[in-house]
């Protein structure tokens, strides 16, 4: 049986402090993970092999992040032990309210910060182990912008391709794609302080590619970010995950989350509540609400021939319809038509996973 492999080699020559991590070839060859070691005088190799078809893009057991207080203050216990699979190609969301622990766990999965407990393994590497390998898998998007707002936005991105070893000659052609493909191209020769905020979030999603992550991990990705240009990153992740990169996003707009992800983690006060298909969590909702525009303005009389049904005026034109599980639109909406009422349009209303999520993070 053949898979697909990523091959990257890394080479570290002595007495320097930055490693050489550089993604080269995907080769088909059996299953398996294993490592291989040269030492020569000057350099050692390590040549890692992970297999990339069945091993998962994330692996999290028992995850425990406390920060540390002060005299007068506790510490605060940011997640409790977070325990989550991440298969390969997947489009994943963690929801929670602030302070829930999500970009505590970001943090640690990408290597800002230290864990308390549990493992993290990304493609099947230890982030413990060989913590420069697990972090060549991954780009990260952070939640605050944290790059030098004097430096121009095509050093901000081939300057982050330093750090994994791929030259600046290397990395442009792949850095213009990518600025074009977030139309920041022509933005290339400005300093980032000259960009707007949308601009500025883009760019962190330009410098977190640049050395094709096969994992894209995303902090609150659109957090401030303008319903169109949303729209506009939201086409650009989904193509993005049809092309292979496993996308991890947080976020607080469960309309993000329906929109594009295929699964997710509700995550709360350090633990995740609920984890599962979106299909699935909004399947498990008791009742659905929807809003009927009409065409003319609602009579008492229209009201009156409707009692009985699960059916409310809202203002004039507006009638909202409550379903219960499973319960079909259709009787309802035959029923509005059957006495005179046009239909002009049927809304939802907002976010059906908002309700699953408010369930599940009030209990609390
Ligand atoms: N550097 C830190 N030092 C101390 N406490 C911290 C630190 N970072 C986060 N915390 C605390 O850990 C908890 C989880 O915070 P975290 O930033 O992970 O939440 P979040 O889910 O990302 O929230 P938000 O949606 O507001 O970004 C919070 O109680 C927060 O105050
Ligand atoms: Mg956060």
């Amino acid at each position: 049986m053949n898979v697909r492999l990523m091959f990257s080699i890394r080479v570290e020559p002595l007495f320097t402090t930055r490693p050489y991590i550089h993604p080269l070839i995907h080769k088909s060859a059996p299953i398996g993970a294993f490592f291989v070691s040269y030492n020569a005088p000057r350099y050692t190799a390590n040549i890692m092999v992970s297999e990339s078809s069945s091993v998962p893009a994330l692996e999290i057991i028992g995850l425990k992040k406390t920060y540390a207080g002060t005299k007068k203050k506790p510490g605060t216990e940011a997640l409790k032990g977070v325990s989550l699979t991440v298969p390969q190609g997947e489009f994943f969301a963690f929801l929670g309210p602030n302070g829930a622990g999500k970009t505590s766990l970001i943090s640690i999965v990408s290597g800002l910060a230290t864990k308390n407990e549990g493992q993290v393994q990304i493609h099947g590497i230890s982030i413990d182990e060989h913590p420069d390998h697990a972090k060549a898998f991954i780009g990260l998007v952070p939640q605050e912008l944290n790059f030098n707002i004097f430096e121009k936005v095509i050093d901000i991105v081939l300057d982050q391709a330093g750090y994994y070893g791929i030259t600046r000659a290397e990395a442009l052609p792949h850095a213009e794609q990518v600025l074009k493909d977030l139309s920041l191209w022509e933005k290339r020769n400005d300093m980032a302080q000259h960009l707007s905020g949308g601009m500025k979030r883009r760019l962190l999603i330009a410098r977190a590619l640049v050395h094709k992550p096969r994992v894209l991990l995303l902090d609150e990705p659109t957090a401030g970010v303008d319903v169109e240009l949303r729209r506009g990153m939201w086409d650009f992740l989904r193509e993005l995950n049809a092309a292979g990169t496993t996308i991890i996003l947080t976020t607080h707009y469960l309309e993000e989350a329906e929109q594009l992800c295929r699964r997710v983690a509700i995550i709360n006060q350090g633990e995740i509540v609920k984890e599962g298909s979106v299909k699935g969590l909004l399947s498990s909702l008791n009742t659905a609400t929807l809003l009927v525009d009409t065409k003319d303005p609602l009579k008492l009389a229209d009201m009156e021939l409707l009692r009985g049904y699960p059916i409310t005026k809202m203002d004039d034109t507006t009638l909202e319809v409550k379903l219960e599980h499973k319960q079909s639109a259709n009787d309802a909406f035959r029923k509005i038509s059957s006495i005179g009422i046009e239909i002009m349009n049927v809304r939802n209303t907002g976010s059906r996973l908002e309700e699953v999520f408010v369930n599940l993070t009030e209990k609390k």
